[in-house]
């Protein structure tokens, strides 16, 4: 049985070098990631710790959906991302009519050859910004999360694999329900972190209208990154070291949600999976190559929130998904390892 206790014990300094990752190949992974988030930041302004969630979802090969208002510059933060590496990307642009095949591709006859040959659709690239996702039908969505969670397409009964990197980024309008819909919580959990953008500052806005109206910051955006490399940054992100008490943690969190009589849905396995791989990636952005309590509890709003459901007894309460998580945070003690 592990001790228990509550605050955030260093479980760090037992074993900086676990991940048998060398100092340089952490610095440089750091200072590519820093790289990237600088990059992102040139055309989002003020946006810094948005612009750093999706660089950490990226290297933890996580799906994003960026909810928020219409104007707040979702597509043009997933368009900055997409940028920053130089890769194959593609948008589809979700609309009431659009259909699974309008995502994943077709066969299409060839006179010449007399046989069907695959034309793949848009999702076949590194970095796919789905805007406006909820414009469109479950079924077309229901194509989406497919091959998200699969990495993979299927089409006529035949099984296109999607080459990594792969990254979607979603973008969902909040207040327009009229017409749309609104993704369910069982397909949230395909994502990885749910983001809102938020108001920039006053300042930050009045830069931003200067940058808008001078130039186009996205059109000189340059990238920093390829897609190999990108690959490496993924496989780096993936060998930082998490302590047994560390997953015992994520464990922790989720069994706690599980049972919480504010909620009717806990956190999935899946959402303790996707929990610790962002812990990865947020680790190494910091320059460190093991996860600590902290790189969990300060993911884990983003990343549990848009995937439990509320209870009966917790919507009486006011409570959002992101209060409950909160609450779990102060209550589930972290263990030493
Ligand atoms: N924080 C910000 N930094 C830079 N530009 C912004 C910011 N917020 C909004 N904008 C600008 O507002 C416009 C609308 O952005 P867009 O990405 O189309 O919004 P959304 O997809 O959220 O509706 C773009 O020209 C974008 O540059
Ligand atoms: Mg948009």
């Amino acid at each position: 049985m592990e001790r228990m206790t509550t605050g955030t014990a260093p479980l760090d300094e037992a074993s900086p070098r676990s991940s048998g990752l060398s100092a340089r190949e952490v610095e440089e992974a750091g200072r590519l990631g820093a790289a990237l988030v600088a990059n992102v930041g040139t055309v989002i302004r003020g946006k810094h710790d948005v612009a750093r969630a999706c660089v950490m979802a990226l290297l933890a090969g996580g799906h994003v959906i960026l909810e928020d208002f219409p104007g707040v510059g979702k597509t043009m933060l997933a368009k900055a991302l997409a940028q920053s590496v130089d890769c194959r990307f593609s948008r589809i642009q979700f609309t009431p009519d659009l259909l699974p095949s309008d995502v994943t591709g077709v066969n299409i006859f060839n006179q010449k050859t007399g046989e069907f040959e695959f034309r793949p659709g848009p999702i076949f690239a590194n970095v796919v910004l789905a805007d406006e996702i909820n414009r469109a039908s479950p079924k077309t969505q229901s194509a989406l999360l497919e091959c998200m969670q699969e990495r993979q397409a299927t089409i006529d009964s035949v099984t296109h694999p999607i080459a990594p990197p792969f990254m979607v980024i979603a973008t969902q309008n909040p207040i327009e329900y009229e017409g749309t819909f609104p993704l369910p919580e069982a397909q949230l959990d395909r994502f990885m972190i749910r983001l809102s953008v938020g108001y920039p500052s006053p300042s930050e806005e009045a830069a931003m209208l200067l940058d808008q109206t001078s130039g186009d910051p996205l059109a000189e955006l340059r990238p920093v990154i390829d897609a190999a490399r990108l690959l490496d940054l993924v496989e780096v992100t993936r060998r930082v070291h998490s302590a047994p008490a560390i997953r015992a943690y994520v464990v922790a969190l989720a069994e706690a949600s599980r049972t919480d009589s504010d909620l009717y849905l806990g956190a999935s396995p899946r959402a303790g999976i996707a929990l610790l791989r962002a812990a990865q990636a947020s680790a190494l952005l910091d320059g460190r190559d093991y996860v600590t309590p902290q790189d969990v509890k300060s993911l884990a709003t983003r990343v549990l929130s848009h995937r439990i459901i509320l209870s009966p007894d917790g919507r009486a309460h006011g409570r959002s998904t992101a209060d409950v998580v909160r609450r779990l945070l102060e209550s589930v003690p972290v263990p030493t390892g």
